[in-house]
């Protein structure tokens, strides 16, 4: 279903003005993977601090709530849907958060603005799930997503998943271990575990309020050998 667009739209983007960045489709060759489009970290945040990804960041509760428990990151929230990246790029706006900024667009044309090997984690909250199996490929859990996080996280870096369904949550498990990323941390109920320390996105509150288990784990990236 497509989602209605919100009055005043593009004024409201226009307004959050470096808050958001456009990984726009139509003013880019993506096909041509080359370094015209890579983002300054410097020039962008005015410091060195190391970087955390977040994709499919909806209003953003979640990555406002770490930027200002863990301030000595940088965060880049990806969302590829204008009406929900515009609250939340207003909403950090309004409450001064410095060490946000949002990239508006799909996770798949992240290697072409995120430098390779300067991510330190990524977070992966209540992705959508796309249970249609002939829409496997868009999970972003996904091998060939798998492939683009691998070239922007530093060696060491980390995938943190967690979600409300189980179906997605065995193809991921499959997905990381079919693509040798190991896995630690594997919850089957966070909200009855010992893990300390929970940020509760929107759709988590949602589904937990429901009674649902939220199924978390952490993806350790693969070490290779050339
Ligand atoms: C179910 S919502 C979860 C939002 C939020 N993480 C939470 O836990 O409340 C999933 C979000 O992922 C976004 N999304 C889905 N596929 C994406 C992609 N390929 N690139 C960027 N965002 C994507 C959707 O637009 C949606 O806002």
């Amino acid at each position: 279903m497509r989602m209605r667009r919100k009055k005043h739209l593009d004024e409201r983007l226009a307004a959050c003005g470096d808050m958001i960045i456009f990984m726009d489709r139509e003013n880019r060759d993506f096909s041509v993977k080359d370094t015209e489009n890579m983002l300054d970290y410097k020039a962008i945040f005015g410091n060195d601090k190391p970087i955390v990804l977040e994709i499919g960041c909806g209003k953003g509760q979640f990555i406002r709530e770490l930027a200002k428990r863990e301030p000595q990151y940088n965060y880049l929230a990806v969302e590829k849907a204008s009406n929900v990246i515009v609250d939340a790029a207003e909403k950090t706006l309004a409450e001064g958060i410095e060490n946000i900024r949002y990239l508006r667009g799909g996770a798949e044309y992240l290697d072409c603005y995120v430098q390779p090997l300067s991510a330190e984690r990524i977070y992966l909250n209540f992705s959508c799930p796309f249970p249609k199996k002939s829409y496997a490929a868009h999970r972003l859990t996904h091998r060939n997503f798998l492939q683009i996080y691998e070239k922007l996280l530093k060696d060491g870096g980390e995938i943190h998943q967690k979600t409300d369904n189980m179906q997605l949550f065995e193809f991921s498990i499959a997905e990381f271990s079919q693509s040798g990323w190991g896995l630690k941390n594997v919850s089957l109920d966070l909200h009855n575990s010992d893990f300390e320390g929970n940020i509760v996105t929107e759709y988590e509150r949602r589904f937990s309020e429901q009674g649902m288990p939220i199924y978390r784990l952490e993806a350790m990236k693969p070490k290779r050998s050339i």
